[in-house]
């Protein structure tokens, strides 16, 4: 996919302003690029014959920094509005400086809060952030999610403290996720294999 120039310039620019930039650059590790790239390729594919309106909403829950809300407003997919989710408050300035275009013109908020108590009306609704929720809190957030959003998910088999669910398989996954799938996929990176499902419930 393509980055434009202006949306890159406010990337660095809210790294620059962040108050730990190394720690916000790691949104920037080539394995969550493609992951997110990978994942915007894989939605172009499934979301047109599935919701028939031009423009789409979308939430993303443990929204991080906001480099997936940029790239998706980069990409093909019409997004109208993102609205990015994220328990560290410390996250939202980021993401709203890293999203000002969007942000100046309504279209991007990021938010502060516990996924599992926000809900969503989106007609997409991500979360690739699967690893760093239990599964108790896994199903109370599905739970919370209306029955036509279009559910993208990721997660993967990096065994590290803050993963506290990861899946050993995409098969795993699966199981794990409990949504109707419509497209399961893995992508192999140097340090670990990420996951990703699409589909609703
Ligand atoms: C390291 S980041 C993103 C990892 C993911 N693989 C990705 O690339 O999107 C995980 C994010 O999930 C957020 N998070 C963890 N638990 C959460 C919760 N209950 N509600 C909202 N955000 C949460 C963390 O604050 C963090 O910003």
């Amino acid at each position: 996919m393509n980055i434009d120039t202006e949306h890159l310039h406010h990337w660095m620019q809210a790294i620059r302003q962040s108050n730990d930039p190394m720690r916000t650059m790691d949104a920037f590790w080539s394995g969550q690029l493609k992951s997110k790239e990978w994942l915007i390729d894989s939605l172009e594919l499934v979301v047109r014959p599935y919701i028939n309106k031009t423009k789409l909403s979308v939430d993303i829950h443990g929204g991080w920094v906001g480099v997936l809300a940029s790239m998706l407003f980069q990409s093909n997919l019409h997004i109208s509005s993102i609205r990015s989710i994220d328990i560290d408050h410390t996250c939202e300035s980021i993401a709203n400086t890293m999203n000002q275009l969007e942000y100046h013109s309504n279209r991007f908020r990021a938010v502060t809060g516990d996924m599992v108590n926000i809900r969503s009306d989106a007609d997409i609704v991500i979360n690739t952030s699967c690893e760093h929720i239990t599964q108790d809190q896994y199903d109370l957030w599905l739970s919370g999610l209306p029955h036509n959003s279009l559910i993208c998910l990721q997660s993967n088999n990096y065994d590290i403290k803050e993963h506290i669910r990861t899946a050993n398989s995409l098969e795993h996954f699966v199981q794990q996720s409990k949504i109707k799938v419509l497209y399961r996929g893995q992508l192999e990176l140097p340090l670990y294999t990420r996951y990703m499902i699409i589909g609703n419930q």
